[in-house]
């Protein structure tokens, strides 16, 4: 029979030293959270992947008719030929249809998770044999390096998927600000953005009937459990989503059902019963609020497409 130390090392895995530091600060801090990058393990990414099929989640199949519907003119202003590199690009799905309509010359996928990218990558070449299309593994708010061979110019970043939500509005103008730097003076910006509408429909986008968000919000400690070796019972933290008017987000927290006590080597906290872990905000900027951002990140013209509901947004801003 395994001894105690053997079996527990065997369920947390590594404990990851940079982790460590970000997820045990945050856990401690007088208002508890975790960063939403941490719901992404495998796990996380299949329960989102199910997330964006819910009925309840309109965001995905929205802007998927959007580019559909609106394809022929994004691709006119955004021009043909161009060098079209995404954050984020997971499987590659996006970029191949835009790749596709732009007759873009050039893909450079980035991801976090390069394994998953480098498969979606080779699928990409066989899909679209003119294209010269890259794998780099890296996280775009850590600033990165593009391979050699990657002209400079006519460069068109694509952001899909509304995932600039996560940021609060001073992190999202670095973040764009960065994109525009990377895009070049010649260069543009695709990104897609959630905006506001009514609270019912965004609060069961956050809190599906299914119980898919749910388990993917638990997930995140699941994951912490291994990252720093920690001891959350996700039986014990209950789903909370809801809008937040005056900062125009969706926030999602986990909340303990009673007292939890939780022990992570080299440290812990106790949390009383009803406490919350902050694990994501998704902002819902109003259109000319986001323009505003752009417009401080060094954006200088935009335009942007709408859905006949007014639901979501495909914006094209040039440096
Ligand atoms: C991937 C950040 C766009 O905010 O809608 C989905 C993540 N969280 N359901 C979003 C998410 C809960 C998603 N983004």
């Amino acid at each position: 029979m395994p001894s105690i130390a053997a079996s527990v090392l065997s369920r947390t895995a590594q404990p990851h030293p940079a982790h460590w530091s970000e997820i045990t600060a945050g856990l401690g801090a007088p208002q508890a959270s975790i960063s939403p990058k941490y719901f992404y393990d495998q796990r996380g990414s299949e329960l989102f992947e199910a997330i964006t099929r819910l009925p309840e989640y309109y965001l995905t199949r929205t802007e998927r008719a959007l580019m559909h519907s609106h394809g022929g003119a994004i691709a006119a202003a955004v021009g043909a030929g161009r060098v079209v590199i995404e954050p984020g690009a997971g499987s590659c799905d996006k970029a191949h249809d835009l790749c596709l309509r732009l007759a873009a010359t050039h893909f450079v996928g980035v991801d976090i998770s390069a394994d998953y990218l480098h498969g979606a990558i080779a699928r990409l070449r066989a899909a679209l044999p003119g294209l010269d299309a890259r794998a780099v593994g890296g996280d775009i708010t850590a600033g990165l390096r593009l391979p050699a061979g990657i002209p400079a110019e006519r460069r068109l970043v694509f952001y899909p998927g509304s995932s600039i939500g996560n940021f609060d509005p001073p992190q999202a103008v670095a973040l764009l600000a960065q994109m525009r730097a990377l895009a070049g003076d010649d260069g543009a910006l695709l990104i897609g953005i959630d905006l506001p509408k009514d609270r019912a429909v965004l609060e069961a986008a956050y809190d599906d009937a299914a119980g898919v968000t749910a388990a993917f919000n638990r997930n995140v400690l699941a994951h912490a459990n291994r990252l720093i070796g920690s001891d959350f019972d996700l039986r014990q933290w209950r789903h909370r989503a809801f809008f937040n008017p005056v900062a125009s987000r969706i926030e999602m927290h986990l909340q303990a059902q009673g007292r939890q006590r939780v022990r992570w080597p080299g440290g812990g906290r106790d949390f009383a019963a009803g406490e919350c872990i902050h694990t994501e905000n998704s902002y819902k900027h109003p259109l000319p609020a986001f323009t505003a951002l752009l417009r401080e990140a060094g954006f200088a013209r935009s335009q942007s497409w709408t859905d006949a509901r007014g639901w979501y947004a495909m914006v094209h801003a040039r440096a």
